[in-house]
């Protein structure tokens, strides 16, 4: 015959603990050392669900109101700095916050509170809330930091520097069309920002644990009360969606790598080899070891801590991969990767602004970074104005080249002689083409390094910015 397993008396097989809580299972389970950054949005959730019942009928409008005022009480003592944790007690902030009301409006009303609404919905609804205020936030901190860009670029836009491809010298650019490269990348961060939060900002309260209310709450009433931009409207996706989570981490990964990939270009454009920019003190730090050293640790932070976003997105979408749907306890590992990613998002957004606001430009040593032979394809273009075909000038330039590395002489001071013996067709007004300035005003057509292109990508970046 077959009987259960009975742990008493056989360690063996009974584990640590056969009756009662494991202790370490206990702290393994809470959340409420991270979660309790989402007390007022608990609370507030709290009211409006709670006005909801009231309207429903299911509460008295009396019991919403000791309610409502219970829980301000509550909101007080958080934001005093007086709210007791009691340990192995207060599991997660619902919980807390659920407790302390009964201590002080008394258990028979607290404990309607919770009328037809499950943990599962208000989890979300916080995160939802919480997440929402937050990046608005970074919303405003990147508009301010592409309002430094626009503003620098405006303004320093006769300096002219070498433009690279795969790091070596190309074509000369101007220093704010590399400037509005980033710029307009980060403006479509912004408008990708935008479209997320009208997601993240959705009502999953009267979800209920999967299947709904049963009570007739008004849902319509709760998503205006907490300034949801509409409803999620499958109880059963709403409680245990955390796409929304996804998206922002998604993101937040493709804006740190534009922010790491930026400040990897100011880190090689403020070595003394290049010298096109200093970084302020404020943002940069000396070695312990030589005197001399000025380390840009601001741009290599923001460039490590880019890895560490795009981690938290990689690590949470592992975590849902194969989860059955609703609700399942692994979606507590949502909430920490959010906190510290919409932080560290935050924070590096702001960092960028600072260095970017701070750093000094040194004209002379771009301009004296830029070297004849990335005039070659201007070279080129004379003879296609003459109306040789590209492929042929191509070559022709390639020889001007050659002729100039053979006899040591710049490309653009070999005499005419030797640009005539090359190719009949060059003519008196080459020396023209042998100007960084013109080079770059000929690349004038829409988002091009011209002075008027690039004015009028300053022009777009600001209406996108709204
Ligand atoms: C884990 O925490 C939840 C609240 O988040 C609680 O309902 C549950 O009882 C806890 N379980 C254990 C095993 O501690």
């Amino acid at each position: 015959m077959a009987s259960s397993s009975k742990p008493e008396g056989s360690m063996l097989w009974g584990g640590r603990f056969t009756g009662g809580l494991d202790p370490l299972m206990v702290k393994y389970n809470e959340s409420i050392y991270f979660d309790r950054v989402l007390y007022k949005q608990d609370i507030l959730g709290s009211i409006a669900f709670a006005r909801a019942n009231a309207k429903a009928g299911i509460i008295t409008q009396d019991e919403f109101q000791q309610i409502e005022r219970g829980l301000r009480e509550v909101e007080k003592e958080w934001q005093a700095g007086t709210f007791t944790i009691v340990p192995g007690v207060d599991e997660d902030i619902h919980t807390a916050n659920e407790r302390r009301l009964g201590e002080i409006i008394g258990k028979q009303v607290a404990g309607k509170l919770h009328t037809g609404r499950s943990r599962n919905e208000q989890v979300v609804c916080d995160m939802r809330m919480w997440l929402r205020d937050e990046l608005r936030q970074i919303e405003s901190h990147l508009v301010a930091f592409l309002r430094v860009l626009a503003a620098r670029a405006e303004q320093e836009i006769d300096l002219v520097m070498p433009g690279y491809t795969h790091l070596q010298r190309a074509q000369p650019i101007r220093w704010s069309h590399w400037l509005l490269s980033y710029g307009l990348a980060f403006a479509a961060d912004l408008e990708r920002l935008r479209e997320v939060i009208s997601r993240v900002n959705r009502n999953p309260l009267g979800c209920g644990a999967l299947a709904g209310n049963p009570f007739g709450l008004d849902r319509d009433m709760i998503t205006k009360e907490l300034g949801f931009d509409g409803l999620l409207w499958n109880s059963m996706g709403g409680v245990a969606d955390r796409d929304f989570v996804t998206e922002t981490l998604q993101w937040g990964s493709m804006l740190m790598q534009h922010v790491s990939r930026w400040a990897e270009d100011l880190i090689i454009y403020s070595t003394a080899e290049f010298g096109f920019v200093r970084l302020a003190d404020a943002y940069s730090t000396g070695s312990s070891l030589m005197p001399q050293k000025k380390n840009p640790d601001s741009l290599e932070l923001l460039r490590g801590k880019s890895g560490r976003a795009f981690g938290h997105m990689a690590g949470f979408m592992m975590t849902q991969k194969g989860l059955p749907s609703t609700y399942n306890k692994d979606l507590q590992e949502s909430v920490e990767p959010m906190l510290d990613h919409v932080k560290t998002v935050s924070d590096s957004i702001q960092i960028a602004n600072g260095v970017l606001a701070t750093l000094t430009t040194n004209a002379e040593k771009m301009r004296a970074a830029l070297d004849p032979f990335m005039l070659a394809t201007d070279v080129a273009d004379y003879l296609v104005r003459k109306g040789v075909p590209f492929r042929e000038t191509h070559h022709i330039s390639g020889r001007c080249v050659a002729k100039s590395e053979e006899t040591g002489i710049p490309m653009n001071e070999l005499s005419y002689e030797q640009m005539k013996a090359i190719d009949p067709r060059f003519e008196e007004d080459i020396s023209e083409a042998f100007n960084y300035d013109t080079s770059v005003e000929r690349r004038s057509a829409k988002g091009g390094t011209s002075k008027s292109s690039v004015m009028e990508q300053i022009k777009v970046l600001e209406e996108m910015l709204g």
